[in-house]
């Protein structure tokens, strides 16, 4: 059965009918045609494809050409799921009009919504692009944009002042017009806080199960990403052994000459064979 792309309505009204849904990341075509035909109902095209597919070890190389050039890619594998478009650092945050612009070319490209990661001083950006009309899920807790800022890629608002400040920019957020507020990495306790806060659906990226949303990344769920696994991923599959096992099998049977077999070649009549004088 051919799925039906959720709505930003749907999804807004998810909270109140207590339904929850998973989000996976993925950066490429064939990964997005196995959400697309699974029951997962939203895609999200992450910054995150700096670590995953470019092999930096953060977030902040990628440019707004990499999320169009991948985006571009996932939309045509998954034409029936909602597609979240990352926005990448520095393509927000220096200005209202820089935002507005770059958030209209994800659109274009077919994101039904962009993401925004960050505190209270982008959310002046967040008020502007959803004034223009474009759905903004904002992104708090840890921000991998900034990670350097806040201490790295560690758990947020384990304090009393953390917390507070994370509850503000959540209220922020929605107050500034984003539809949605995703939260990474935070103690589920704030989590249940700011959710029971918020009108809008909380998405929770490691933030425990106070959420309408949950994400993880296709890598992290296939066992295909293995230098390190953090506590909130569950893996459905160990991929990566299978890979490495695949490729190191087909590599033996070409050095052992039986790899092309006579049916993995092709052939001609034996008239037109070239001779060798
Ligand atoms: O880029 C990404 O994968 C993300 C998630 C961690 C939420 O932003």
């Amino acid at each position: 059965m051919t799925k039906k792309k959720l709505t930003i309505k749907e999804i807004m009204d998810k909270k109140h009918e207590g339904e929850k849904f998973g989000m996976v990341t993925v950066y490429d075509y064939q990964m997005a045609t196995l959400v697309d035909e699974s029951s997962c109902e939203m895609i999200l095209v992450g910054d995150s494809l700096g670590m995953i597919v470019q092999g930096y070890e953060g977030t902040t190389h990628v440019n707004i050409e990499d999320m169009e050039y991948h985006l571009k890619a996932v939309r045509k594998g998954a034409p029936n799921t909602f597609i979240v478009a990352d926005m990448s650092f520095m393509s927000y945050q220096a200005s209202k009009e820089e935002a507005i612009r770059n958030a209209g070319k994800l659109m274009k490209l077919g994101a039904d919504c962009v993401k925004m990661e960050g505190g209270l001083g982008i959310m002046d950006k967040i008020k502007a692009v959803s004034e223009v009309g474009i759905p903004v899920m904002a992104h708090i807790g840890l921000t991998p944009q900034t990670a350097a800022a806040i201490g790295g890629f560690k758990l947020q608002g384990k304090n009393k002042d953390t917390a507070e400040r994370l509850i503000k920019e959540a209220l922020a957020a929605e107050e500034a017009g984003a539809f949605c507020v995703l939260i990474e990495l935070i103690p589920s306790e704030l989590n249940d806080y700011i959710n029971s806060k918020l009108t809008v659906p909380v998405m929770s990226t490691g933030s425990g199960p106070s959420a309408v949303g949950f994400n993880l990344n296709a890598y992290d769920m296939l066992g295909i990403f293995s230098d390190f696994k953090p506590r909130f991923v569950r893996q459905y599959a160990k991929m990566r052994q299978d890979m490495i096992d695949a490729f190191s099998a087909w590599d033996k049977d070409v050095k052992s000459g039986s790899y092309p077999a006579p049916e993995e070649a092709f052939h001609m009549s034996e008239e037109d064979i070239p001779k060798i004088d």
